[in-house]
């Protein structure tokens, strides 16, 4: 990049003082899982041929690091079900500052591949894992591959990765008896569960409607059992974190419904086709694929992205059941 063209770039910032350091990239949209609330017939009509290249992947990131973006998430879909995933992991290890590189999967084969995603650059990994009993998982992903999973947790913990998270969708009558089972769980294990609100999206109204299980009765059944809010760091995000002392693992709690979630938002999404979106729940996207085709493109795509800024809503819809245009979370990995 041309470095006499331009002055020193300044961050990302909306019109209500938000920075962005944080970007989730989707590297693909398909899904080998069928998780109920997300894609219960499978992945029909998505693309992934058409997904961003790794040389389209490297424009786009080096001109988010220019703009002060430092960590990326890679999601899905599932992003390993993409065959060059650890090329994609190398290239953005080469961009200069980015500091951290995270990834989101399903845990399918994470027992024999999490090493050589670890070797390739990952140094944070957020799992899915809805229930901890085999039968209920099997029944919200579709999959029977509990224990691949948590040995791909355990592989992980024994080669050292420094950050290793579970997420789970908390749903009434699916998976809400399994509070305990994972509060024990995490008890002798210093993994960093989030209990995730179920979110409506375009595709999972009825599912919803039946099975939304409000974050507040969790929030509510960990401080009567004594579990402390810690003090979030300033670029923590909307999580609300909590630990206790007989507990070596910690719990997140992701409460997008609450009042303020959105205060807190500090990530931009790109899908996997190179739509950057500026909401989870925004009626469209920003195409910069037309900007990522050479890399004297840079200085078009760095003030696209900085203009598109301003329409960043200051929070989204959803309490007016407002979900935007999103169809399910598998477009952009949550
Ligand atoms: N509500 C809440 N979380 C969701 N995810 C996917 N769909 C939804 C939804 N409707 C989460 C999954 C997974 C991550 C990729 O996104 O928990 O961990
Ligand atoms: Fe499940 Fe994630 Fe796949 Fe959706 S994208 S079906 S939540 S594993």
């Amino acid at each position: 990049m041309e470095s006499t063209s331009r002055s020193m770039p300044e961050g990302l910032q909306d019109i209500q003082g938000r920075t962005f350091p944080y970007l989730r990239l989707s590297v693909t949209d398909l899904c080998n899982f069928r998780c109920n609330y997300c894609l219960p017939d499978g992945c029909v009509d998505h693309h992934h041929n058409d997904a961003l290249s790794v040389d389209e992947i490297r424009r786009l990131v080096t001109a988010f690091a220019y703009l002060g973006v430092q960590k990326i998430r890679l999601t899905g879909g599932e992003p390993t079900l993409r065959q060059d995933f650890t090329d994609v992991v190398h290239i953005i290890r080469q961009v200069s500052g980015i500091k951290k590189l995270a990834m989101t999967t399903n845990g399918y084969r994470m027992d024999k591949r999490v090493t050589s995603w670890m070797d390739a650059g990952i140094d944070a990994i957020n799992v899915s894992v809805d229930s901890l009993d085999p039968r209920a998982f099997k029944a919200i992903t579709g999959h029977d591959r509990l224990r691949e999973i948590l040995l791909g947790i355990q592989t992980a913990f024994d080669h050292g990765l420094p950050s290793i998270k579970v997420n789970a969708v908390a749903m009434k009558g699916v998976n809400d008896d399994q509070l305990d089972t994972f509060l024990e769980w995490i008890r002798s294990h210093p993994i960093s569960i989030r209990f995730i609100e179920l979110m409506q999206t375009g595709g999972n109204i009825e599912f919803f409607q039946k099975h939304h299980f409000p974050g507040k009765t969790i929030q509510e059944l960990l401080l009567a059992r004594g579990w402390v809010r810690k003090m979030s760091a300033a670029d923590a995000g909307p999580a609300q974190e909590y630990c206790h002392s007989d507990y070596q693992g910690t719990v997140g709690l992701i409460m997008p419904y609450s009042k303020d979630f959105c205060n807190d938002c500090n990530r931009l999404r790109v899908t996997s086709l190179g739509q950057l979106q500026l909401c989870l729940f925004a009626e469209s996207g920003i195409d910069l694929r037309d900007l990522l085709q050479s890399d004297d493109q840079q200085d078009a795509l760095v003030m696209r992205i900085r203009d598109s800024l301003r329409l960043k809503e200051s929070g989204h819809f959803l309490d007016q059941g407002l979900t935007g245009g999103t169809r399910n979370l598998s477009q952009m990995g949550g």
